[in-house]
This record gives C-alpha cells, sequence and structure tokens, in this order.
C-alpha cells in the first residue's frame, strides 16, 4: 500500500508526467488482426502473397502507405485513383470487422491503468494514425476518457513523423518531455522519439532495440509505476541541470 500522497504523477510538480499519449491499434486493442485479414483479402484479389511477417511492416504506418508496401510485395504500380478505390474497398472490409469490436476486446488492465492516471490528474490524449480512431473508442465505449485525440483525420505526415504525438500534446498544451507515449511499432517508436517524447514501448520485445522502457502490457500497474518514476527522476535531473 502506498504511503502519503502519491509522488507519481502529481500535477502540481511540473517536473513529472503530466500527460499520457496511448497508440491505439496494438496497445488499447488488437486490430492488428483486422487489418491482416482485410488485407490478405485485398491482396488475394491482387494475386499478391501476403503472409502475417508482411503485416508487421503495416503497423502504426498510414492506409496508403500501407497499401503502397503491399503493391510493392508484388510489384504492382497502379494509378492514384485505382489505389483510392483499392484502399477504399479494404476500409469497407476492415470496417466489418471493427463494427463487432465490444468493451471486452480492450487489451487486459489498459482501462484500469487509464483511469489510475486520470484519478492523478494526468491528462490523457490518443496518438493514432487510424482514421478509424474514433469510432474503435466508441464500439469500446472508452471515448469519454480522452482529453485529447490526434488521428489519421487530423494530421498529414505519418509515423515515423512526430507530427500525430506533437498534434495530441499541443491540443493539451503540454511540452513533449511531460508526455510519456505507449507505442508497439517501430514507426511510432521512431515517432515519439523524434518528438522528444519519452516512450514506453508495449508487448513486442523487438521494441528493446528502439527504446529502453518496454512492458509487456497494462497487467502490471506496479511495474509501470517504477518505469514512469525512472522516466520523471531522468526528467527532472534534466530540467535541474540546464
Ligand atoms: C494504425 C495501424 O494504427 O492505423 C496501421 O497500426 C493502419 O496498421 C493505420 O494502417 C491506419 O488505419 P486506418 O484505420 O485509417 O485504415
Ligand atoms: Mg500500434
Amino acid at each position: 500500500m502506498r504511503r502519503g500522497p502519491p509522488r507519481l504523477f502529481n500535477k502540481k510538480e511540473p517536473e513529472m508526467t503530466q500527460c499520457c499519449i496511448f497508440d491505439l491499434d496494438g496497445v488499447i486493442v488488437d486490430t492488428a488482426k483486422y487489418h491482416f485479414l482485410a488485407w490478405k483479402e485485398i491482396a488475394g484479389e491482387l494475386e499478391i502473397t501476403f503472409t502475417e511477417k508482411d503485416n508487421e511492416r503495416l503497423k502504426g504506418v498510414s492506409r496508403m502507405a500501407s497499401l503502397d508496401i503491399l503493391l510493392s510485395l508484388g510489384s504492382l504500380d497502379l494509378s492514384e485513383e485505382r489505389k483510392s478505390e483499392i484502399a477504399e474497398r479494404k476500409n469497407k472490409i476492415y470496417l466489418e470487422y471493427i463494427m463487432k469490436l465490444k468493451p471486452e476486446d480492450l487489451l487486459p488492465g489498459v482501462e484500469r491503468f487509464i483511469i489510475s492516471l486520470k484519478e492523478k490528474g494526468v491528462s490523457i490524449a490518443l496518438g493514432s494514425a487510424s482514421k478509424n480512431a474514433v469510432t474503435i473508442l466508441r464500439q469500446l465505449e472508452i471515448e469519454s476518457l480522452f482529453d485529447a485525440i490526434a488521428d489519421g483525420n487530423n494530421v498529414n505526415k505519418a509515423k515515423p513523423d512526430p507530427e500525430v504525438f506533437l498534434k495530441a500534446a499541443s491540443m493539451l498544451n503540454k511540452n513533449s518531455n511531460d508526455c510519456i507515449v505507449f507505442e508497439d511499432a517501430i514507426a511510432g517508436i521512431e515517432a515519439a522519439k523524434a518528438g522528444g517524447f519519452n516512450c514506453i514501448g508495449v508487448g513486442n520485445p523487438e521494441l528493446k532495440d528502439k527504446t529502453e522502457y518496454i512492458i509487456n502490457g497494462f497487467d502490471d500497474i506496479s511495474k509501470l509505476e517504477k518505469i514512469i518514476e525512472r522516466i520523471d527522476t531522468e526528467n527532472i535531473k534534466e530540467k535541474t541541470q540546464c
């Protein structure tokens, strides 16, 4: 049991983490499998071989950039018009899966963790490449937990560009070093780092080459608090050295 007032995430302490920005796909809910099924159907129609390993390359990447990767696997060069039609069709297939999502599909512990952050005064933002982000949050019944939503509809540059995270931080009037980003994709970690954010990798052991902070998931809040305490300590050290 914690003694005294919570040391972490204290809004009154400017050096402490003030905002947590969550990627959506792979951090809050596992939609990668539905992206895969939808792209696999498209790949079949285009006679392109597309495996789960190939799908890893699409994680965190925008819809059109994902299509470009798929087409490059089949060495196909299509007109912009044809590409838009295919992307639209892929999204239609994807949405059929997404509309079946329910609160039970939230990844274990993530909702409880977000609620615990909010209780400590930490602002919560979404930083996702998806244009379907709000639909997904509504299906999961957690839209109201977010103080800001930056997604594929209000940014121009896809991860690994930091735009989506910078947008989320600016919506909350925060600096990047006051925020922690939670990400499962390499492109997302690169985006967070490029924007000057602290970043915790979620679920994918390969991320350890990209960030020193890795968690398996959100089940272990005490481990998460320890990591965040370390990040805060580093931040305080840095700020007091300047
Ligand atoms: C990201 C996914 O969150 O959203 C990518 O990791 C996906 O795989 C991207 O391509 C865009 O999603 P949407 O919903 O706009 O097609
Ligand atoms: Mg992701």
